[in-house]
């Protein structure tokens, strides 16, 4: 029983044995013991101010109750009051109180699991920092940018991204409240490339001073197919400019007299051959577009591979027999069949075998296997025994216009695309390509593809 009752007890009990002991004297003079009366007295006050003070702590203490369940945050019961006074108007208050607060906190939940989740999808990452620049938060996006598994909160920016140029943007941010961005490179993971913008964050209301959020946006990627591009450019500008400016050198020799000398036939020869090697760049060129464009579509139809490497063979024979190269097809399984865009994988085959031939010494020897491998896939393979690849170039031939020996290449007619037609072509079909070397030995390069379909 709460002290607050026991005292209201006492007070009634005290007021009814008063008033009961007046009887009793009143009823003294009526010859009664005054022992008698103070019992009776006592027996009728007890009940009485027991009656009378619940009246005044049932509604206390339910209102007591309420306010316990709204700090514990309990499902919370009504503070029902009987009465119609001002305990009542106060129970009522309490009530509508405690809507109100579940509401808000409803409300505040609701906006923080929004906020939760907005910041857990991001693919940007997210550093939120206080007034004396100490870390508040970071987001999923940010830890895994930078690769942290530790809790980083209340520490400063400078411990997890070493980058002056962030530490003086927060800063200034936190002082003049102006907006700043930049880009930032971080020596994470090979290297990433970050756009960083930072802004001021208002204070709450027990700070006077602004925080700032910096939000990291991972380029790398842009700014890495923004290189090709430029190197794209610059080596197809490259790359014509060559043959245009021995075509107009000669043909303008040619105009200037020379056509009618002996040294004509040989001039027109050179035109002849720079204008053919033009007209392969931009072959290749618009092969390797067209693979890459959106809208290609391979025309996979049922190959027979003995077939096709045999048709492969027939254009390839002449210059393979010109340097005395022996051409083995004994690794190629019998009855191998695979679904494929059949001109595309004769293109395939007609340039890894044009690269074996070119870069293998006469008298060389080149042997083509297809094998199927582990049922999903088949692996073919053509090996040389030919000058081989340098192992710092190996990385680096299925780069467009990418030649170990520029001169020696262009001497034998290549554009330095053939490769990279090869990695197109292979992963338009779901393939892997790589090359394997020794120099001075030989390579072989290896090609699969998967096997959609077995055709009987
Ligand atoms: N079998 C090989 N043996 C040695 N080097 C090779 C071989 N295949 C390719 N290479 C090297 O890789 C480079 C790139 O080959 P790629 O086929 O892309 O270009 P290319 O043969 O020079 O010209 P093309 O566009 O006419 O094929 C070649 O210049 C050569 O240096
Ligand atoms: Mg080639």
């Amino acid at each position: 029983m709460p002290r607050f009752q026991w005292k209201l007890i006492l007070y009634f009990t005290s007021l009814c044995l008063l008033l009961l002991l007046l009887q009793g004297y009143l009823i003294d003079q009526l010859k009664w013991s005054l022992l008698a009366s103070l019992l009776i007295s006592l027996l009728i006050a007890l009940p009485i101010s027991f009656y009378i003070s619940n009246i005044f702590t049932d509604p206390i203490q339910r209102m007591t109750e309420k306010a316990r369940q709204l700090v514990s945050d309990r499902f919370l019961t009504e503070a029902r009051v009987d009465q119609n006074d001002e305990l009542r108007v106060l129970s009522k208050a309490m009530d509508e109180m405690d809507v109100q607060i579940r509401k808000k906190i409803e409300e505040i939940s609701k906006e923080r699991d929004y906020l939760q989740t907005i910041l857990k999808g991001m693919a940007e990452g997210v550093l939120v920092v206080d007034s004396r620049s100490r870390i508040l938060m970071t987001n999923e996006a940010l830890r895994k940018f930078l690769s942290l598994s530790y809790d980083v909160t209340d520490r400063i920016p400078l411990e997890i991204i070493r980058n002056a140029a962030l530490e003086e943007a927060i800063q200034k941010v936190i002082k003049n409240g102006t907006n700043i961005s930049f880009e930032l490179n971080i020596p994470i993971s090979g290297g990433k490339t970050l756009e960083c913008n930072v802004v001021s964050l208002p204070p709450s209301s027990k700070e006077v001073e602004r925080g700032a959020i910096a939000v990291f946006h991972d380029i790398t990627r842009l700014k890495e197919l923004e290189k090709i591009r430029q190197d794209f450019v610059a080596n197809v500008s490259h790359e014509l400019r060559t043959p245009l400016t021995t075509i107009k050198g000669y043909a303008e020799t040619l105009l200037e007299g020379a056509l009618k000398e002996e040294v004509a036939f040989g001039f027109v020869q050179v035109i002849k051959r720079h204008t053919d090697r033009l007209t392969k760049i931009v072959e290749d060129l618009l092969i390797l577009s067209k693979i890459e464009s959106k809208k290609f579509l391979l025309q996979e139809e049922g190959i027979s591979i003995p077939d096709l490497i045999s048709d492969v063979m027939d254009y390839m024979r002449e210059a393979a027999e010109k340097k005395k190269i022996s051409i083995d097809r004994s690794g190629i399984s019998p009855g191998l069949f695979l679904e494929a865009d059949r001109n595309y994988l004769e293109q395939v085959f007609v340039n890894l075998i044009d690269n074996s031939i070119k870069y293998t010494q006469e008298g060389g020897k080149i042997a083509i296997s297809a094998i199927e491998k582990n049922g999903k896939e088949i692996e073919f393979s053509i090996k040389d025994n030919g000058i081989g690849i340098p192992k710092e170039d190996l990385p680096r031939i299925f780069e467009r216009f990418y030649r170990v020996d520029k001169g020696r290449s262009q001497e034998l007619g290549g554009t330095g695309l053939g490769l990279s037609i090869v990695k197109h072509i292979v992963q338009a079909h779901c393939g892997r390509v790589w090359a394997e070397s020794q120099l001075g030995e030989g390579s072989t390069f290896y090609f699969t593809l998967p096997r959609k379909q077995k055709i009987t």
